[in-house]
């Protein structure tokens, strides 16, 4: 059993914009349940503090760069018996807006001080210093708005180990030296082996060479990220550090997945009992105000509207599937022109197309349960857990071969339909003439009712749950830093 500080900047059902709420949220209680003491952090956002009752404060301290002490709020996550920790600093927390963005949509300006001073409560709770009595040997870091802890961990004497899980390298928290310097941060992290890069200050480098070791959140994607098209010259830092690098695939929350018992869908179904899947099609298609037609092949998408994604793809390909006759749910926020492009597409199409330009989780899970083809054409993608929920909820996925996509969805082709392992299309080249292919292959293989089924069942009946990531975790928990390996932490 180990003592597991596990920080996050989201936590789903607290507070989420993506699949790292859902991660944050899913994977500690697993590791609860499996036998290790886990204890969740996060920031006291206005939108976590509205949703549960008044919260009693358990530890209190000051930190540099705020007048008011900083105090710990104590709660359990809901529906399980995890304990959270809140960083309650109301000047930095307590706002309307998402955790990184203001209600106009642009970063908040303050950010770097924000996640500093959460990597700075995350020290003193690390190092027991908030008088809670209670020290981790290991803190789990995720991306850059944590990044920072492994870097001021690294300057104790005593420490717990790290470990640092990368969800997306896109994301690298770059603010100017100007900013390094006002936050008051040890000197000795402007160093091109610490986290300074390119003459700015960067905080997913901090979890990069600092960390004691370091993940993914799929084999493929760590590999990826060891060149530079994937690591946007993070490379170096991630080959140096190869040896303490690991992938692990994310598991998904059947909990709260699984359409058997999914509390947001209309109609419960399961591999033995698939008729509600249809019931569900339809619900999506009056939903979404499309002609119910239970044999017209329905496309649905759900996700961040963002250049990662392939929306683009997406875009370039749908006035050729309209003129198919296919039906297409789309639920996402993100980049305006993206929002934009969907609204027209619906105003001229509203027999074909329906769009829900907004972030609402019943939609995202009725499109799952309701349409036939799930599309996810992603330029990159770390894990992607919305092509899994798919794959539980019979929604053949269409994905391009990258990370996680590649890692957890089997083409359909002769061998594999002839061998029962077939559970989606998977396409190469990162362009919309790939794309479409894929889609037409699918769409041949949905006029095959047999084949179809086939293709569904074996991609619903697969087994995606937590368990075996939540060992590999525990696995990499019960080695101690100091295990031989030929690179080491940069310290310097
Ligand atoms: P990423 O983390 O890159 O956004 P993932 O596939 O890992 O991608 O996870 C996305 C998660 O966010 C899923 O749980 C998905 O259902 C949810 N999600 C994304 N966009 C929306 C939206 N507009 N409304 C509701 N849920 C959304
Ligand atoms: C990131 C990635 C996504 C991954 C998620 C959870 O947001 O973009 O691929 O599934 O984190 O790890």
């Amino acid at each position: 059993m180990a003592r597991i500080l596990f920080a996050s900047s989201e936590a789903h059902p607290l507070i989420k914009t993506g699949g790292l709420a859902d991660v944050s949220g899913s994977l500690p209680p697993v590791l609860q349940a499996l036998g290790d003491d886990v204890r969740l952090v996060l920031p006291a956002y206005r939108a976590v503090l509205q949703r549960l009752p008044v919260l009693p404060v358990v530890a209190e301290f000051a930190l540099p760069g705020v007048t008011a002490p900083v105090r710990i709020l104590e709660t359990v996550l809901p529906q399980t018996r995890l304990p959270v920790w809140l960083v309650d600093a109301p000047a930095f927390f307590d706002r309307d807006g998402n955790p990184y963005l203001g209600p106009d949509g642009r970063d908040w300006p303050d950010n770097a001080a924000r996640f500093t001073l959460f990597a700075r409560a995350i020290v003193e709770l690390a190092q027991d210093r908030a008088g809670l009595g209670w020290r981790p040997d290991v803190v789990h870091c995720n991306d850059w708005q944590t990044g920072l802890v492994p870097a001021l961990l690294a300057q104790e004497e005593s420490r717990p180990d790290t470990v640092f899980t990368i969800h997306n390298m896109a994301y690298q928290g770059l603010f100017p030296y100007a900013t390094f310097t006002a936050l008051g941060l040890p000197g000795t992290l402007w160093h091109w082996q610490a986290m300074e890069f390119h003459n700015q200050f960067n905080f997913l480098k901090g979890g990069l060479a600092f960390a004691d070791w370091i993940t993914t959140v799929s084999p493929t994607y760590a590999q990826e990220i060891r060149s530079a098209e994937f690591a946007y010259g993070l490379e170096g830092v991630l080959n140096h550090r190869a040896e303490r690098l690991h992938g692990i695939l994310n598991g998904i929350d059947y909990s709260a997945w699984d359409p058997a018992h999914d509390p947001l869908i209309p109609h419960h179904y399961s591999p033995a009992r698939l008729a509600g899947k249809k019931k569900n099609k339809a619900a999506l298609q009056q939903q979404f105000a499309l002609p119910v037609e239970p044999d017209v092949p329905l496309l649905g998408l759900v996700g961040r509207m963002v250049e990662q994604k392939g929306i683009d793809l997406v875009l370039a390909v749908l006035p050729e599937l309209l003129l198919q006759g296919v039906q297409v749910a789309v639920v996402g926020t993100g980049a305006a022109s993206y929002e934009q492009a969907f609204r027209d597409l619906a105003d001229h199409h509203p027999d074909q197309v329906g769009a829900f330009i907004g972030y609402d989780e019943r939609y995202a899970h009725l499109v799952e349960a309701g349409a036939d083809i799930f599309l996810m054409p992603s330029r990159f993608e770390p894990c992607g857990l919305n092509q899994i929920y798919s794959l539980r909820y019979g929604t053949v996925p269409v994905v391009r071969r990258t990370g996680g996509l590649a890692d957890t969805v089997v083409h359909a082709d002769a061998a594999t339909l002839a061998n029962g392992s077939a559970t989606g299309f998977v396409f190469d080249a990162a362009d919309s003439g790939a794309l479409l292919t894929a889609i037409n292959q699918a769409l041949g293989l949905y006029r095959e009712p047999a084949a179809w089924r086939q293709v569904m069942l074996t991609g619903m009946q697969h087994d995606f749950s937590w368990e075996q990531s939540a060992r590999q975790y525990q696995a990499l928990y019960q080695r101690r830093r100091t295990d031989t390996l030929h690179s080491v932490a940069p310290r310097p």
